[in-house]
Parts: C-alpha cells; sequence; structure tokens
C-alpha cells in the first residue's frame, strides 16, 4: 500500500563548471517531477533550531541547500530517514504524505524550497497522531 506513494529522493542537478564561478539550475518537469507553483526560502536560522514538525496532505516540495547545509528528517509514519544537504547542486523531492523536519542548520546556511502547490494552511499535517492515522488509512 505503501508503494502507491513515490519515495523521497536526492536528485543530483546540472552543474556547469566554470573557472569564473559554477552554474546550476532546475526546470519544471524536468530535473525536478512536477510543476512549480511557489518558491520560499529559509535563512538566518538561529543555531540549534529546527524548522518544518508537520506534512502535507498534497504539496510536495523540492529542497536545495544554496548553501551551507542542514539536515531533512522524513518520516513516513514507520521509519525516520535523514537526508542531508550540503551541496548547491543536490536537491532533496519530498513526496506529499511525510512528515518533515528541518534541522542541523549552518551558519549562514540558505534553503530554497519549490513546490507543487501554493500556500494553503489547510494543507498542512501539524498533528503527529493524526498524521500516522492517515498514513495507515493510505
Ligand atoms: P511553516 O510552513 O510552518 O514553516 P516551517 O515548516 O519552515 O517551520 O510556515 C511558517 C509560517 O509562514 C506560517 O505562519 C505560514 C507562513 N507561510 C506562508 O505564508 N507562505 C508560505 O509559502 C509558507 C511556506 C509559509
Amino acid at each position: 500500500m505503501e508503494k502507491m506513494l513515490t519515495s523521497p529522493q536526492i536528485i543530483q542537478l546540472p552543474k556547469i563548471l566554470d573557472r569564473r564561478g559554477n552554474l546550476s539550475f532546475f526546470e519544471d518537469d524536468n530535473q525536478i517531477p512536477f510543476a512549480i507553483e511557489r518558491a520560499y526560502w529559509i535563512y538566518d536560522v538561529p543555531g540549534g533550531e529546527f524548522r518544518g514538525g508537520h506534512a502535507y496532505r498534497k504539496n510536495e516540495e523540492f529542497i536545495v541547500a544554496l548553501s551551507g547545509s542542514f539536515d531533512v528528517v522524513l518520516d513516513d509514519g514507520s521509519e525516520k530517514k535523514t537526508f542531508s544537504l550540503n551541496r548547491s547542486y543536490y536537491g532533496l523531492h519530498v513526496p506529499k504524505m511525510y512528515w518533515r523536519e528541518m534541522n542541523n542548520f549552518s551558519t549562514n546556511s540558505l534553503a530554497l524550497i519549490v513546490s507543487n502547490t501554493k500556500y494553503n494552511e489547510d494543507d498542512y499535517i501539524r498533528d503527529y497522531n493524526n498524521f500516522c492515522a492517515l498514513r495507515k488509512s493510505l
């Protein structure tokens, strides 16, 4: 039943090496598996803070550590996996219905997140027990 959902994965983005500085990119439905409706970024995170602590019913995300590093912990209701993002050319695809936390932010780290839906508080699941129950019913 679980297999009906896609699994999270790190996607390596193109890297155009140049002595003037490197360049990476992604495009809708090309390097990332959805069409982008929204972008937001997280910055100036104080040491020791964590973000997230929720899941989305429909929203999918693609997360890139543009600068610095941080960890994304994804939980499918029975198993937790930690993905460390520490290169500007790696992105993590987070499918819908994963409980996610972000922690271990390095000083001056910058997280870029693009997603396939506009911001909608109704799409959030903010109660972990509720999330586990919904997951089991999938
Ligand atoms: P939230 O998604 O809970 O942050 P995080 O997962 O990083 O801990 O969002 C924090 C606040 O920002 C919340 O009040 C909603 C608001 N927000 C928007 O208005 N638009 C957005 O696109 C996002 C992601 C959050």
